[in-house]
């Protein structure tokens, strides 16, 4: 017999660093994780995935068998999630799951964003509902599609006194904008990159997946003219609503900007990081929280660097890991999808309309039933 409250997330960003998988119990005001679990992607799909997610041929074959294989993977990161913390599938009540997005378009006249990873497959392979496709419904009422995480993040960490910011950190860097005031509307977006251009950039050149606590960026110089032309892109000037991705923020993207300079590796390195912690601050600064607590959340809160830069530009903030507000910065996404299904199933809505300049809030996803059970 499933329990009500005990949701499964999945999820996959765009740093394609592998699948989070958390299991998550409702039934108190602050969520409760039971388990989590990394299902690492294996070198080949991920290099596949990277290849679809930037126009090429045969696309739709492509497509169509990496959308069945992300499936079953991340059935696989649920199994084992549950297999490794000792739950019965059967204590699930629905997963939830966001898939790998492959295209985020948001500017186009009939704008889209897609996320990969067959629900059918997974409802089928776990034997659990499944609730996916999760942005659709908000861009087909006039929305980014995206972020998701600020309406879970004005569920657990908006204050009455004190106006806060939380701050993800993934490839891409969202702001999510909590007034203390609660009949004001929580705001916020996509301010630019975090760590997709620090990955690819070190991934490049030095061959490693990250800038573990961005120490090579720490040893590069800025390059003051890069920099300027990095942040002179439309992107960061664009008014909210706004959401972007890794196929804008991409090497071509940066080789462009370096075809008429001869630098060092590790200088645009450093250059790249300082991009990343100015778009944010600035972001910060134009929404009026440059005083303000800031939550960080998301992979990069281990950019031990990145982290200092962000203090040096916002000198009167307070940063501060989401674990020090009671929830671990490596899982809130994942969480948001546990708690986006358990919306839906529960017919409410999971998208902020002051966020992703929807014309309403409305109840996201398709629902994939389980295979029926034996009660
Ligand atoms: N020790 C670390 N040092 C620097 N960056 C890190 C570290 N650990 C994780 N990251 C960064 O976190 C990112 C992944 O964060 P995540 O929140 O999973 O993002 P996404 O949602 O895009 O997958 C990676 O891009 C990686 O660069
Ligand atoms: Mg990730």
């Amino acid at each position: 017999m499933p329990n009500r409250s005990v949701y499964v997330g999945l999820i996959s960003g765009t740093s394609m660093d592998g699948i989070d998988a958390v299991a998550v119990d409702f039934s108190s005001p602050q969520p409760h994780l039971l388990a989590t679990h990394v299902e690492a992607y294996p070198a080949s799909l991920k290099a596949s995935l990277r290849t679809l997610c930037l126009p090429g041929n045969n696309e739709i074959d492509r497509m169509g068998q990496l959308d069945r294989e992300v499936g079953t993977i991340f059935s696989a990161a649920c199994l084992n999630l549950l297999a490794k913390a000792g739950i019965n599938p059967e204590a699930i009540n629905a997963i939830g799951s966001h898939g790998q997005t492959i295209r985020h378009r948001p500017y186009l006249d009939h704008p889209f964003t897609l996320q990969i990873g067959d629900p059918n497959t997974i409802a089928e392979l776990t034997g659990l509902t499944t609730v996916a496709d999760l942005r659709r419904r908000d861009m087909a009422a006039g929305g980014q599609g995206a972020p998701l995480v600020p309406a879970l993040h004005q569920a657990l960490f908006q204050h009455r006194e004190n106006r806060r910011i939380v701050l993800n950190l993934g490839g891409i860097a969202n702001i999510t904008c909590l007034p203390a005031d609660t009949r004001e509307a929580v705001t916020g977006y996509d301010t630019g990159p975090a760590s997709t251009l620090l990955d690819r950039w070190i991934e490049q050149h030095q061959g490693m997946t990250c800038d573990d606590q961005g120490e090579w960026a720490r040893s590069g110089k800025v390059i003051d003219e890069l920099l300027n032309e990095l942040l002179a892109d439309p992107y960061f000037r664009l008014p909210p609503p706004k959401s972007t991705g890794s196929e804008h923020f991409s090497l071509d993207w940066l080789g462009e900007r370096l075809a008429k300079h001869q630098l060092a590796a590790v200088d645009v390195q450093a250059t790249l990081l300082e991009l990343s912690a100015a778009s944010i601050a600035r972001a910060i600064i134009r929404e009026g929280y440059a005083a303000s607590e800031i939550l960080v959340c998301g992979g990069g809160v281990h950019n031990r660097y990145l982290l200092e830069r962000l203090s040096v530009h916002l000198p009167e903030a307070r940063l501060a890991s989401t674990a020090e507000y009671g929830v671990d910065p490596d899982w809130v996404e994942a969480i948001t999808f546990a708690w986006l299904a358990k919306r839906t199933l529960e017919g409410l809505s999971g998208n902020l309309a002051a966020v992703t300049g929807a014309r309403h809030e409305v109840v996201l996803g398709g629902i994939y039933p389980a295979p029926s059970r034996t009660r």
